[in-house]
């Protein structure tokens, strides 16, 4: 489904400039579970950029069933990335002035998804509906990000660090949201983390390392959220 090859990304110029990603290739396939680890500036985070289409890269391509994203023009990817992909952030980009609902109704809406109430529920909020952004727990903000990314119905969904501002109680339960949804709507899961913990629930477990892959590991048998240490 994503296919990723030789990606090469370079911040700056001359002598200030770093070289973020030094030619990334990796294959995501629709249902699969992909955790990335590295040390802090080891380029996950630009990974997922370029991977969902918000940055380019500098050399190397990225395609969605075989189209090319990398070679569309600024108009058609920001069109793509509307139907195609969703992204949970390390901050939550919630509209200020929309209430849970219609923050979490503005990402149904890019996917024509008319039922996306029953995933306020499932991240448990359905008793915060009408409240705002301000209203809200960090976390409870988070989750509202989160439902926002699922009922867009995606082909992709990246996110980065999404369990950081979560407590252990409601982060197993995003984790089994966000888990049970895949399996229901079966699109590619990439997960940036720190948790070692999450890793065991991945299939496929990637290490990063000054903008390289140093390690891919296979899980056979991955564990579920409640399974898991934290
Ligand atoms: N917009 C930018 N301008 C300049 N340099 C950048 C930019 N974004 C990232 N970098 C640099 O690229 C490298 C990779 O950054 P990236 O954010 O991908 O790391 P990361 O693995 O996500 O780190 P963290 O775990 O701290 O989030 C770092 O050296 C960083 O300083
Ligand atoms: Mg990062």
């Amino acid at each position: 489904m994503l296919e990723i090859t030789n990606v090469k990304k370079f911040y700056g110029m001359g002598e200030n400039a770093t070289a973020a990603l030094k030619g990334v290739t990796l294959t995501v396939d629709a249902g699969d579970f992909c955790v990335l680890l590295g040390a802090s500036g080891s380029g996950k985070s630009t990974l997922l950029h370029i991977a969902s289409g918000l940055e380019r890269p500098d050399g190397g391509s990225v395609k969605y069933d075989g189209e090319e994203i990398t070679a569309l023009p600024d108009k058609e990817l920001t069109a793509f990335r509307k139907r195609t992909v969703g992204f949970i952030f390390q901050q939550y980009y919630l509209l200020p002035n929309l209430n849970v609902d219609k923050n979490v109704k503005m990402g149904a809406d890019l996917a024509g998804n008319r039922d996306y109430r029953k995933i306020i529920e499932a991240v448990g909020l359905g008793d915060r509906l009408t409240k705002l952004p301000r209203e809200l727990s960090g976390g409870e903000q988070q989750r509202v990000s989160i439902a926002r990314a699922l009922a867009k119905n995606p082909k992709a969904l990246f996110l980065d660090e999404p369990t950081g501002a979560l407590d252990e109680e409601t982060g197993r339960q995003i984790l089994e949201v966000i888990s049970a949804t895949q399996k229901a709507l079966g699109f590619a899961l990439i997960m940036v983390t720190h948790n070692q913990n999450i890793a065991e629930m991945a299939g496929t477990v990637i290490r990063l390392n000054s903008g390289k892959i140093v390690e891919t590991n296979h899980n056979s048998a991955p564990k579920t959220a409640r399974e898991i240490g934290w």
